[in-house]
């Protein structure tokens, strides 16, 4: 029986109504006009008093409640939707002469007819359509193949510039389309977080972004600084047809849009004629290096909506709009000399450094030559010109040779034979494009990559240790390898900087507090389990799944240092070539002075610590919605500390379907046609005991 069914609960559906209007309007202020009603303790004060009231009665919780902003739900997969409205392509062209003919065959078209166009960015984002009903969001999808997309709601009610709930005049039905995109200096942050936490960076913003709104976890994507861009409003005929006059054009829409709460851009202008088109075209193509995010041409399209059915479609794309592409930047530039940085793995990486040169709002000097390969195949030889492109990106690329340089007796570039850091003779093996320096314990960026892997949060997650931090250890010889964290005392830290700022007296040394957090990070990671610990030794191909098939199949450090290649072969997922580096591994005097220093320090090298008890007695579990009491990775930790195992896919062997909020409806559909037993996190919590 609800606890609080005998309670009346309209003065707390009042209060939840209240504290949603209160969060949503701060919001919008913060985000729409950068301005700040209140302090962040207050605003978080008031967003958890509403997240605690949903808690208690999710039947009052709203579907755009502003507590959605900081996601929760978890998309196993995401639902197929076809888009009510097809979601057309533009067609493009990088000719300003086709520009041209677009404006001319529009004029011939539409003889007298009076007309105007819109010029504006075309965001090099992800496109998504918002379909909003009575002033509600009720569905994001992705555009997918135009016709079918993916329900990704969830994770856009995540983006603060997306409304859940619109403010003043609306259409009742309608459309908004737009392009989500990654604004560069978060997409920087991003990707210089995620390599310190030991994931792959992403290469540009447009695949940050699309790889953000495919997020599982909501809660997730919620960190991720997504903007929304719209550009487009589409309505039903029958409304158009009834021509509500401020949506007579695609210039007043979009005006209205940013009325009911959109961030719409500010660089739209309504042109005339072909020479102001012109005129926005040139003024971006050199502008567009300041704008916050990518962009990667110019849309131009007939303004006037009613006359887009007159118009009509070719076969992809409508009539009355065209994209105009910029093409990417080029310029030629003298390479002066190729040096080789060597990376965390030891991988070494050739770099031009080239005269500086302006490309796209910057000087740009130096550009990555990727590998051996890379530079045969461009067949890049000493003096040699280079040819440097920047298209829509942040990074400039090397993409020829400027032949007209060409020297005829130029010679090939001498790659490096040795580690320029510590002098190794560089390896390659068979089927790499690259060479490496095989000195792992010796060559200092490695040393210091290796801390950088070993403190990942997915590791020892000592986060108070970032690269900065372990590479002035390191420089000042208290750290030079992981044991040597295990050591460091909380005197000798606080009062260090680097060099460079204490000779230009910038205040950046480490402060007590500083020290504190560091001391008790590396104490709190002697309680991360044995699966971890191996994961974050860092042993060449042995990532997390590896780590984890590892210890539960040696259950102990000394079982596994003592395995042979065949024995560690065995193992799911460990292959030959795997397990000849795990064994050399354990074979490396280092390595088991490390080991044995690291047990010394009290670091979990077995598995019998985080085995809590047999209650779950091998029983299979899968594990889908949300929780209150455990995150996904806690819950599915509970599941086998307990002696249970965690599937991912519903089957026959599935044991019990561990069900949260939430839920997806396929999976519950599944596990009804195979009768297999749901179970609640209560039911749970009862089964182990708790
Ligand atoms: S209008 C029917 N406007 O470019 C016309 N598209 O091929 C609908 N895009 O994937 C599109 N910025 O996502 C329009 N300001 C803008 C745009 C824009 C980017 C994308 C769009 C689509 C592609 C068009």
């Amino acid at each position: 029986m609800d606890l609080f069914s005998c309670i009346d609960l309209e003065p707390t559906r009042q209060r939840m109504e209240e504290l949603a209007k209160l969060i949503d309007q701060y919001n919008y202020e913060y985000y729409m006009n950068d301005k700040s009603l209140v302090s962040d303790f207050e605003f978080d004060k008031l967003l958890r008093e509403l997240i605690d009231l949903e808690q208690m009665h999710p039947d009052l919780a709203q579907p755009n409640s502003p507590t959605k902003r900081v996601g929760g739900e978890i998309n196993k997969t995401f639902k197929q939707v076809t888009h009510r409205f097809p979601m057309l392509s533009l067609g493009n062209t990088y000719s300003l002469d086709e520009i041209r003919e677009f404006e001319e065959r529009t004029r011939k078209l539409l003889g007298d007819t009076p007309y105007s166009y819109t010029c504006e960015l075309k965001y090099d984002g992800v496109a998504i359509g918002l379909t909003y009903k009575h002033g509600a969001l009720v569905q994001a999808v992705t555009r997918g193949n135009g016709a079918v997309g993916d329900d990704i709601t969830s994770n856009a009610r995540t983006i603060p510039t997306i409304p859940l709930k619109l403010r003043g005049d609306f259409p009742d039905d309608f459309e908004a389309r737009g392009e989500v995109v990654y604004p560069f200096d978060e997409f920087e942050a991003m990707n210089r977080q995620r390599e310190a936490d030991g994931d792959e960076p992403f290469a540009n913003p447009r695949n940050a972004a699309s790889g953000s709104l495919k997020l599982q976890d909501s809660r997730e994507c919620a960190k991720r600084k997504l903007q929304f861009c719209m550009y487009f409003m589409m309505m039903p005929e029958s409304a158009e047809e009834n021509a509500y006059p401020q949506y007579a054009t695609h210039y007043s829409r979009l005006q209205s849009a940013k009325q009911m709460g959109f961030k719409v851009q500010p660089f739209i202008k309504e042109c005339a004629n072909i020479a102001e088109i012109m005129d926005f075209i040139n003024y971006w193509d050199k502008e567009r290096w300041n704008l916050p995010y990518a962009i990667d041409g110019i849309v131009i399209k007939v303004n006037q909506v009613g006359l887009w059915n007159t118009m009509g479609l070719t076969a992809k794309s409508p009539r009355w709009a065209i994209a105009y592409k910029f093409k990417a930047e080029r310029v030629s530039t003298p390479l002066e000399s190729v040096s080789f940085q060597v990376g965390r793995t030891g991988i070494v990486t050739p770099v031009a450094n080239m005269a500086p040169v302006w490309l796209g709002g910057t000087t740009v000097r130096r550009a990555t030559l990727n590998n051996a390969d890379f530079i045969q195949s461009l067949d890049i030889r000493k003096g040699d010109h280079l040819l440097i492109e920047k298209g829509g990106e942040i990074i400039p690329k090397v993409v020829g040779v400027d032949m007209e340089h060409r020297d005829p007796y130029a010679s090939p570039i001498a790659y490096a034979q040795v580690c320029p850091v510590c002098g190794t003779p560089l390896v390659r093996e068979a089927g790499e494009s690259g060479y490496y320096c095989p000195n792992q314990d010796g060559c200092p960026p490695q040393i210091v990559g290796r801390l950088e892997h070993f403190v990942a949060r997915r590791a020892m997650n000592i986060d108070s240790l970032g690269t900065e931090r372990l590479q002035l250890l390191y420089d000042k010889g208290m750290v030079r390898n992981i044991a040597d964290l295990y050591d460091l005392k909380r005197e000798q830290l606080i009062g260090l900087e680097t060099e460079a700022d204490a000779a230009t007296g910038n205040r950046s040394s480490i402060q007590e507090k500083g020290a504190d957090n560091i001391i008790s990070a590396i104490s709190q990671s002697r309680e991360i389990p044995f699966e971890r610990v191996l994961f974050a030794l860092g042993i060449r191909f042995v990532g997390e799944v590896g780590a984890k098939k590892l210890a539960r199949f040696f259950k102990d450090i000394d079982l596994l240092m003592q395995a042979s290649v065949e024995e560690l072969a065995q193992v799911e997922d460990i292959g030959e070539k795997t397990a000849a580096f795990i064994y050399d591994y354990f074979h490396n005097p280092e390595h088991i002075a490390i080991i044995a220093r690291l047990k010394e320090a009290g670091l979990q090298f077995s598995c019998s610590n985080t085995q809590v008890s047999d209650h779950l007695g091998g029983k299979t579990f899968v594990v889908s919605g949300v929780f209150s009491r455990f995150s996904r990775d806690e819950i599915k930790a509970s599941i086998e500390a307990h002696g249970g195992k965690v599937s991912s896919s519903i089957s026959g062997k599935t044991d019990f379907v561990l069900a949260g909020e939430k839920m997806g409806p396929e999976k519950l559909k599944k596990a009804e046609k195979l009768g297999v037993s749901i179970i609640n996190e209560e039911q749970y919590l009862q089964m182990i005991g708790e």
